[in-house]
């Protein structure tokens, strides 16, 4: 986790836009920030625990001027979030920023012997064995050190003698360079750039990067030149901004109905029926020919995961395994070459996915990458990836994200479902138009804002919460109990309905929410009985339902009321109330929505 920043230009004072960069990466952490600036006197060092406010606030009133700096934000792994243990690290003349985890510190550490520790941090470790190798060439000693480094990095890194210059170094972290007019730019995530440059490199595993205001030098660990290319980025700063909205996850939620046009874009064609993944590279008689799939994935991304199995084995017959993929590493791969691996990650940098993607391709599994950002990690690792084109998501809990991978994730089901001979012509047809007007169905599911806004004046008060659903909407339950824990910090569990009879029934009574997804579906009969059940214990039923529902509705205390959509496309509509429930909710309790407490967007460490 962490985010680095830095720049180098000739002159300009870069410390300002440093810290707007800063704050378009505090959803990778935000518990203490830092920068360490070039100045006539040496190089400064500002350091502050909590948001990036407080840094920038102290720099208002004691300014560091300088034209070429590094700054970082932190998600604390090793030692507290102190001032001691916030980056940059310093030793002697030299200072380095780090996001990622040496995993051998301690033993380089303790080679390190008679080295003078400041902080409890990993990263400090590189500082002092930089300083330790140091030949005079700061990349050249950087390339020397990294070579003894284990674990994941990306490392930014200047010296008081070459005041124009940043070292960067990326291993298994992600680490990008905005090329400027006479400025080079460095940043973990390119949003971070997008107010100075849509012009960027991503940097490769094992790539030194040299910055200097007007030249850029990328070498491998050896020494050896490589060519990056520039790649021109098209999203706007603009679309990285609030846009009006009180926060991002507000305006992300809202952006929903876009982000599944923009996912559909280009890749059906309604009249003959057809899909076309682009990115999807195993040819149709080997997707005719799979034996199974298996997906993994964390957090959101493996809610998806859960109704893509749904959708997927309805669609093409194919059985589909879900994994953790933080679990899926320490198992024994069972897969081989007739078997296909999903990876869905928003970020695509997530470390436990990363490591069971490249498990899973060591197994000889084909493999497939379903993930938002094109220059991330796992998308250029991977032959095979499916954006989700769901633009920056900034807020920290995710929701346009999830919309574009169960988009991708339909999609797919109904490709595999045509290729291996399940799905005619004809039902194509007509389930590639219930998608195409499903962005209709999402800005309608979108008016339930303020009957959510409503409601969660009263959840706020609750203490715990018990989401239950079934079949394709049971991962609905389990994102929305997710959405509200993660931001509200109301405890909230998600249950397939017909398991509360096998525990949670007895927890409840008239202080215990329930929440049913309760749409139009096969189970629907089954869900309305489990709601009167649960209305019959005196709990507070807040049910999702179609237009026209009349029986949950009676037992229900409150209702969210959504267009009827088939079954298969029902998630994509019901998420949209309860992430609009989890916000008011939050906004209710006054919690920080962006940013909850303890979390980060990108979780680079397993
Ligand atoms: C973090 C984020 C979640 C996300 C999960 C997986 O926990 O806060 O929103 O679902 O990581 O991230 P990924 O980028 O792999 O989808």
């Amino acid at each position: 986790m962490c985010g680095i920043v830095g720049c180098t230009t000739h002159g300009a004072e870069v410390v300002g836009g440093l810290i707007e960069s800063l704050k378009r990466l505090e959803y990778r952490g935000y518990d203490s920030a830092g920068i360490a600036a070039q100045t006539p006197t040496g190089i400064g060092i500002v350091r502050r625990v909590g948001k990036i406010r407080e840094l920038e606030s102290h720099l208002l009133t004691e300014p560091l001027h300088s034209s070429t700096a590094i700054g970082h934000t932190r998600w604390a792994t090793h030692g507290r979030p102190t001032e001691a243990n916030a980056h940059p690290h310093r030793c002697g003349k030299l200072v380095v920023v780090h996001n990622g985890i040496i995993e051998n510190y301690l033993e380089l550490r303790q080679e390190l012997g008679d080295a003078v520790f400041q902080s409890e941090t990993d990263t400090e470790v590189v500082a002092h064995l930089v300083a330790k190798l140091w030949n005079g060439d700061l990349a050249a000693t950087v390339r020397l050190a990294v070579g003894r480094l284990e674990g994941s990095f990306a490392l930014a890194l200047m010296h008081e003698d070459m005041p124009d210059l940043i070292v960067a170094a990326r291993r298994d972290s992600p680490l990008v360079i905005g090329v400027g007019d006479a400025a080079h730019w460095l940043a973990s995530d390119v949003p971070a750039l997008l107010p100075w440059t849509r012009r960027v490199i991503y940097l490769e595993d094992g790539d030194v990067a040299e910055l200097r205001p007007d030249t850029l030098r990328v070498t491998d660990t050896s020494g050896k030149v490589q060519q990056r290319d520039i790649v021109e980025i098209s999203w706007s700063a603009e679309m990285a901004e609030k846009g009006g909205y009180a926060h991002f996850m507000l305006k992300e939620i809202h952006e929903q109905p876009t982000t599944v046009a923009n996912a559909l874009l280009g890749r059906i064609a309604e009249k003959s029926g057809l899909v076309t993944l682009e990115g999807l590279n195993i040819d149709d008689d080997t997707l005719r020919t799979l034996r199974r799939v298996s997906i993994v994935a964390c957090g959101t991304s493996w809610h998806a995961a859960q109704v893509g199995r749904f959708l997927i084995e309805q669609d093409s017959g194919l059985p589909v395994e879900v994994d953790y993929a933080s679990e899926a590493i320490y198992r024994e791969p069972l897969l081989g070459r007739d078997d296909l691996l999903i990876a869905i990650s928003q970020s695509g940098e997530t470390a436990d996915t990363r490591a069971a993607l490249r498990r899973g391709r060591e197994a000889g599994a084909h493999t497939l990458v379903i993930c938002n950002v094109a220059g991330s990690s796992m998308a250029r690792d991977s032959t095979n990836v499916l954006l989700t084109y769901a633009g920056p998501e900034i807020g920290v809990a995710s929701t346009k994200a999830f919309m574009g991978q169960l988009t991708v994730l339909s999609l797919l089901a109904l490709k595999l479902g045509a290729v291996r001979g399940r799905l005619t012509d004809d039902v194509m047809r007509q389930r590639l138009h219930e998608l195409k007007t499903l962005p209709h169905a999402i800005e309608a599911a979108l008016r339930t804002s303020d009957e959510a806004r409503s409601i969660a004046g009263e959840l706020a008060a609750a203490r715990d919460a018990l989401f239950i659903g079934r079949g394709v909407n049971y991962p609905i339950a389990l994102e929305g109990a997710l959405k509200l824990k993660e931001i509200s910090y109301i405890h909230a569990e998600g249950y397939p309905a017909g398991e509360m009879k096998h525990g949670p029934i007895a927890l409840i009574d008239a202080q215990m929410p329930v929440i049913a997804v309760a749409t139009r579906s096969a189970t629907y009969p089954i869900m309305a009985g489990n709601v009167e059940e649960a209305r019959s214990r005196a709990a507070r039923v807040i049910a999702v339902v179609s237009e026209g529902d009349d029986r949950v509705a009676r037992a229900a205390w409150r209702t969210l009321v959504v267009p009827a959509v088939p079954e298969n496309l029902s998630p994509l509509v019901n998420i949209v109330p309860l992430q609009l429930l989890a916000y008011w909710t939050a906004v209710a309790r006054n919690a920080d929505v962006d940013q909850p407490r303890n979390l980060a967007k990108t979780v680079t460490v397993q």
